[in-house]
């Protein structure tokens, strides 16, 4: 991918899953990365695996929910790098709960990282981009990728019953792109990603809880929604990262507001 040589590019929940996916994507790509996880040491981790293999990488732990912390993330990569020119909002909790089990604490603690923490990482990112020179002459001056999910798509199946904060919550970051994009035009691009099914551990928590619900065995819960996807297997982190790197890319500098799907057809619009 053309043009992402040297970019300084900041991923939170870096420390495993898809953001530890896109700071691999990233550093192949020559970029200059500021990693950060509210699990600090598995951060330090993604950063050290990619140091070892001659990339520039440095971490730091961040909780998102925090707007200090969120603009300590910016600051570090000001102070080692000069600049930010791509954030990706990554990090991402879920629960599985029946609708009516919920109480105000699950649904605070899920728009809490989910919508706030993305929100709060935007901010701060579009704060610094919009005080730098643009990456070239007639380009933006930085770009923000969040990670949202099909999950924040209208319409339900039946596992919408059992995930409505996590839905609430990825329909709020494709608005809160909307929001952005508008605001921060043309000097900032915002766009979004929107995964299907992506093996990690957030899917296995979630195969774990539902098939406790349904009776199921271990791991049925997965199989049922693997075989769905039209593309025949489940997505991995180096899918997500694909749609990341084009988004980071000058090709793709005319594009902000919108929110993609890229779920092997599971959705399609
Ligand atoms: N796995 C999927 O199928 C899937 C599908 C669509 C969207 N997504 C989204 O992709 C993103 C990454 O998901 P994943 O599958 O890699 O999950 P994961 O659970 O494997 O990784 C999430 C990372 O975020 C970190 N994190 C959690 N709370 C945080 C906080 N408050 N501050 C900073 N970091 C925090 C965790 O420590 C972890 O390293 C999430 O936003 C998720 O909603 C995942």
């Amino acid at each position: 991918m053309p043009g992402l040589t040297g970019l300084v590019v900041a991923i939170t929940g870096a420390g495993q899953g898809i953001g530890r996916g896109l700071a691999q994507a990233f550093a192949a790509q020559g970029a200059r990365l500021v990693l950060s996880d509210i699990d600090g040491p598995a951060a330090e981790a993604t950063a050290a695996a990619l140091r070892a293999a001659d990339a520039e990488a440095m971490a730091l732990r961040v909780d998102v929910r925090n707007a200090d912390e969120a603009a300590a993330q910016v600051a570090t990569a000001v102070r080692h790098f000069g600049r930010l020119d791509v954030m990706l909002c990554n990090a991402g909790i879920m629960q599985l709960k029946p609708l009516l089990e919920l109480d105000a604490a699950d649904w605070d603690r899920m728009l809490g990282v989910n919508v706030t923490g993305s929100f709060l990482t935007l901010q701060a990112a579009a704060r610094q981009m919009l005080s730098q020179s643009p990456l070239a002459e007639g380009r933006p001056r930085g770009k923000v990728i969040q990670i949202a999910s099909i999950a924040g798509r209208p319409g339900a199946a039946a596992i919408a019953s059992v995930i409505a904060p996590y839905r609430a919550s990825k329909a709020a970051v494709i608005s809160l792109t909307q929001s952005a994009a508008i605001t921060l035009a043309p000097h900032i691009t915002v766009n979004a990603i929107c995964p299907g099914l992506v093996d990690t551990d957030m899917w296995r928590a979630m195969d774990r809880d539902w098939t406790a619900l349904q009776g199921l065995p271990q791991g049925e819960a997965w199989r049922q929604r693997v075989a769905g996807v039209p593309m025949g297997r489940p997505q991995t982190p180096q899918d997500v990262a694909g749609l990341a790197l084009f988004l980071a890319s000058p090709a793709a500098d005319y594009m902000t507001g919108q929110s993609i799907n890229i779920d092997g057809g599971l959705m399609m619009s």
